[in-house]
């Protein structure tokens, strides 16, 4: 089933595998992308993955998370941006635009003074979030929906919206963050307006077939946090908000042990989202993209023929073999070789990320050979 053909809204893909959204931090100052990124996704739409989901972007200068992060907040970027897409059309690969706001997770290399929907300071952030003003709620909604058109003038074939990972829209979302006593806080409902605002304001810019996706934090995973209950109360209405299909996702960004697992071992502890799916799956008729931990053809097979979901997405896999989509294609592999160490973050600013245990991997590979003794 991996290798069937599927449809996200009018968007039509050769094969159910995704790159999940993986930050690369290979934009200059301004966000205009690097040739190195551009090599990246070259890489792996001939690596033949069906759908590439760029890393986040910033759709406003107060969200962005880290110095190199790619932008999509002005129109001036929009030649640069329109140069990714044709390279990756020009191998015969779909990309989607990931669009973003750090919120009080911006890195205070990138953003002095954050926002949030309430003022907070916990461990896990770097600095303090005043709490974000009416006005600048309005803002931004207007400007998720002018990167969101940005996007489609440029020749992406559609976009992701962030919900997910403790950024701003989950930040809404989530209890944990959202104390707010006007109408964007409180219940469910009105912790969801942001979202629901962003969505609308979205689909006035682009259209009603420009596919428009949501990456979702169904459960925060931390005391305070947004519920699974919660968030499939969410996922319950991302259709009647005009969304195209749901990635699973989970957890908070700056606590990466639930969002990004360390040490997943192939066929033991795969698809670590895929609980949250299957419940998913009850409450929507949108596609599902499942990411977190797959590994193996098997388990990729499994979650695909049992309806959990209809794609399965990979980052860390796909940043330590680009060609695994086209390897498993021909039989030539069966699981990744990504242990999941998490060495892929960048160490130090301006490196990208980049898999450094692909040493390791290399000299895995020969021995399966039998090339190199162990
Ligand atoms: C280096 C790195 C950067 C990431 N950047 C993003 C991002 O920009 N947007 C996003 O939604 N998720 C991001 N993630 C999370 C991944 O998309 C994915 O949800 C997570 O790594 C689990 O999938 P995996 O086991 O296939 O790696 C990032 C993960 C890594 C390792």
């Amino acid at each position: 089933m991996i290798f069937a053909a599927g449809k996200i809204g009018t968007l039509s893909l050769p094969n159910r595998l995704v790159r999940s959204a993986t930050a690369e931090r290979m934009a200059d100052a301004d966000g205009r992308p690097t040739p190195q990124l551009l090599s990246l996704y070259q890489g792996l739409a001939s690596g033949g993955v069906g759908l590439i989901i760029t890393g986040h972007m910033y759709v406003h200068p107060s969200g962005k998370a880290s110095p190199e992060m790619t932008g999509i907040h002005s129109d001036e970027l929009i030649p640069a941006l329109a140069e990714l897409t044709a390279a990756v059309h020009c191998k015969g690969g779909h990309i989607v635009a990931q669009l973003n706001h750090g919120g009080m997770q911006c890195s205070p290399e990138a953003v002095t003074g954050t926002l949030a929907p309430s003022a907070i300071a916990a461990p896990f952030l770097r600095q303090p979030a005043r709490e974000i003003t009416v006005s600048e709620i309005n803002d931004l909604i207007q400007a998720f929906s002018q990167a969101a058109r940005r996007a489609r003038e440029a020749g992406f074939d559609g976009v992701q919206i962030h919900g997910a990972h403790g950024y701003l829209i989950s930040q809404f979302l989530s209890p944990f963050s959202n104390h707010r006593s006007d109408e964007w806080g409180g219940e469910l409902q009105a912790r969801t307006r942001f979202l629901r605002a962003v969505c609308q304001a979205i689909r006035e810019q682009v259209g009603p077939r420009y596919p428009v996706l949501i990456k979702l934090g169904v459960r925060d995973g931390i005391a305070g946090g947004l519920t699974a209950e919660e968030g499939l109360s969410v996922v319950a209405e991302l259709e009647s908000m005009g969304l195209d299909a749901v990635e699973v996702s989970g957890g908070i960004g700056g606590v990466r042990n639930l969002n990004v697992r360390p040490n997943i071992r192939a066929g033991v502890d795969e698809a670590y989202f895929r609980p949250l799916a299957h419940q998913a799956r009850k409450v929507t008729r949108l596609p599902i993209l499942l990411v977190g931990g797959l590994r193996s053809r098997r388990m990729m097979e499994d979650v695909l023929a049992s309806g959990d979901a209809d794609f399965v997405s990979l980052s860390r896999p796909l940043l330590c073999e680009p060609d695994l989509p086209k390897r498993m294609l021909l039989d030539l592999q069966e699981q990744s070789s990504c242990i999941s160490a998490n060495r892929c973050w960048v160490d130090r600013q301006g490196e990208g990320i980049a898999c450094k245990c692909r040493i390791g991997v290399a000299h895995r590979k020969a021995r399966r050979k039998g090339s190199v003794s162990s």
